[in-house]
């Protein structure tokens, strides 16, 4: 129907064009003839194409082939999969994957995801196999947690992390698996988190919620080109893994009310790129993890080797790009850059306590940009949440070598709150190229508390008394007496 309605109407502009174009320049019944010809070729081929692309199926001219990537390409529909939002797909998954997983030796398997909305309980992944998920293609989480597995808890965690024993597993999930693809023309994972977090606010779940996409003890894994949205807790968790790329990923949750929607966690994870994502989400958009004191220190296991660039995130209940607080595996080598934060309540933070242990070093922000952010950079050691009370307090992370490099916006409360304490001081902090534009008052914004380090060269809003000044060209202007000072207010 739409299709012959599409052609008609291009058919009739051809004809239009042609009345205005006669006059000029056909001279002979032949020539119009011809002319006449091409335009209802035309006009053919261009029906043909939309009829091979799907179009009758989607009633839309964008839909596109899906490329081949592996060896042996199916359709989730070969398997029985009825995409109509409401049958059960668990089943068409399993025997989709489990096919695939007999491949791997002969360069692993594709499980296309037609057009349609693909309901299903929790699945696993297996190795060597790429998930391809059409444009308009939806795979729908299902909403009654009978139909989510538990598993044991994290071993990093020692908890479920909301609630003691075990855990609802994720929805995709995966472990010990190698050469995992996600990816599609942006169709979407949606977990219809807000039973979750209905249910979570009214205090009706036994157990933690699971998150949307995790993958543990694995490595090569790649997320490219889809939607996640609406996880019942975290959404994209890699866990204890190696080698993992994330672009052109949308991750969307509500800003508020989403309780616990982190956009990206990586967690103990090794040698990671996140690049040219759009995250806006209902806490962190990403939250760099590695355990939860105790049980994190005895796992030890960091998270180190991690590129974020060119992203443009949005959290107005937690942060942007936040270290921990969960870190007690430890955190280093760590780039952020090319950052745009915006409508947010933080823009990069690191949050620890006594008790984690581990450390947070050689981290590198570079190119963050701060539009309307309440405060802009943060660094607490107070963040006292802990799984039991058998955490040792006696265990203190350790932060240095933190530096930030060209920081800029406008509309920024409290441009940087570093709250180091005596007994976790910050060490060896740099800021260089820094100008945000202040919406509130001059003194008391650039706040510190126990913290030693340096500002390169002049930067805005002037920098606590804390820091040592060098100018441009590298050399000591001046060097503070009093890096433990404190001037920190939270009522800003
Ligand atoms: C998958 O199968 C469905 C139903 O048979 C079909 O409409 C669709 O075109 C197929 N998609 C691909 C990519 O083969
Ligand atoms: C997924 O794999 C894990 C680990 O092997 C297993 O414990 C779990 O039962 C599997 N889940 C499903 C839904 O098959
Ligand atoms: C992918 O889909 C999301 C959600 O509909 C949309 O916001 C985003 O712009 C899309 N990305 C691309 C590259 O089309
Ligand atoms: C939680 O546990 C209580 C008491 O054991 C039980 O009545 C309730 O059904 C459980 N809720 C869920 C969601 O499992
Ligand atoms: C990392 O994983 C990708 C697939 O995502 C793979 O092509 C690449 O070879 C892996 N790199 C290393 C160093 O193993
Ligand atoms: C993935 O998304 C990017 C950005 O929208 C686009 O340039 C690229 O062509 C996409 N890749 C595929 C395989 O669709
Ligand atoms: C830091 O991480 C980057 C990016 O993953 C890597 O290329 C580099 O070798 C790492 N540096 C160290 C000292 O490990
Ligand atoms: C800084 O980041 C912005 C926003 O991501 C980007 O447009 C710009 O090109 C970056 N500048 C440099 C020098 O990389
Ligand atoms: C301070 O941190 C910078 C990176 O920000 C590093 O290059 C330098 O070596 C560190 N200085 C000391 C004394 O450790
Ligand atoms: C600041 O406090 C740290 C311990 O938190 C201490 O090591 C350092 O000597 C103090 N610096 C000054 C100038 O008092």
């Amino acid at each position: 129907m739409m299709v012959e309605t599409l052609t008609l109407g291009r058919f009739h502009h051809h004809r239009l064009d042609f009345k205005r174009w006669i006059p000029a320049l056909v001279t002979s019944h032949r020539t119009l003839f011809t002319c006449l010809w091409i335009a209802a070729f035309a006009s053919i081929f261009v029906w043909q194409r939309h009829i091979v692309n799907g179009f009758f199926m989607i009633g839309r001219s964008s839909a596109r082939p899906m490329p081949k990537l592996r060896p042996v390409a199916f359709n989730l529909t070969d398997f029985g999969g009825v995409g109509d939002g409401v049958t059960v797909n668990t089943k068409a998954f399993e025997r989709a994957i489990s096919v695939i997983s007999k491949l791997g030796k002969k360069g692993g398997g594709q499980l296309n995801v037609p057009p349609g909305r693909w309901l299903t309980a929790p699945f696993n992944l297996t190795s060597h196999m790429t998930l391809f998920l059409a444009e308009d293609a939806v795979i729908l989480g299902i909403e009654d947690e009978r139909y989510w597995p538990l598993m044991p808890p994290l071993p990093s965690y020692g908890y479920g992390r909301e609630h003691p024993g075990p855990r609802y597993g994720s929805l995709i999930h995966g472990q010990n698996l190698k050469d995992v693809v996600i990816t599609g023309h942006n169709g979407t994972i949606n977990g219809q988190g807000q039973t979750w977090w209905k249910k979570y606010r009214q205090k009706l779940l036994n157990h933690t919620r699971g998150p949307l996409v995790q993958i543990m003890w694995s490595s090569d894994i790649l997320i490219t080109n889809i939607t996640l949205r609406d996880s019942p807790f975290w959404t994209l968790h890699p866990y204890d893994c190696k080698n993992i790329t994330i672009k052109h990923v949308t991750i969307l949750a509500p800003i508020f009310e989403a309780p616990n929607t982190d956009g990206i966690d990586p967690d103990s994870c090794e040698d990671m790129l996140i690049e040219n994502c759009y995250i806006s989400v209902g806490d962190d958009a990403i939250a760099i993890k590695s355990g939860w004191d105790q049980y994190g220190i005895a796992y030890g296991r960091p998270s180190m080797n991690i590129v974020i660039r060119n992203l443009v995130v949005r959290s107005m209940v937690s942060a942007g790009v936040s270290i921990g607080s969960e870190m007690s595996g430890g955190v280093s080598n760590v780039t952020v850059e090319n950052l745009v934060i915006w409508d947010s309540r933080r823009g990069v933070r690191i949050k620890t306590a006594p008790g984690r242990g581990g450390y947070v070093r050689q981290i590198s922000y570079r190119n963050l940009t701060f539009n309307n952010v309440r405060v802009g950079i943060v660094i607490k050691t107070d963040y006292n949440e802990h799984p039991d009370a058998g955490y040792d307090p006696t265990a203190l992370p350790v932060l240095k070598d933190i530096s930030f490099t060209t920081v800029h916006g406008q509309g920024t409360r409290v441009p940087v709150r570093i709250h180091g304490s005596e007994e976790i001081p910050v060490r060896n902090a740099t800021f260089r190229d820094m100008s945000v534009g202040i919406t509130y008052k001059k003194k008391h914004i650039f706040q510190c508390a126990f913290v030693q380090g340096r500002v390169i060269g002049t930067i805005f809003p002037a920098p606590c008394e804390n820091l040592d000044r060098y100018n441009e060209q590298g050399q000591l202007v001046k060097r503070s007496v009093s890096q433990n000072v404190t001037d920190i207010d939270y009522d800003i």
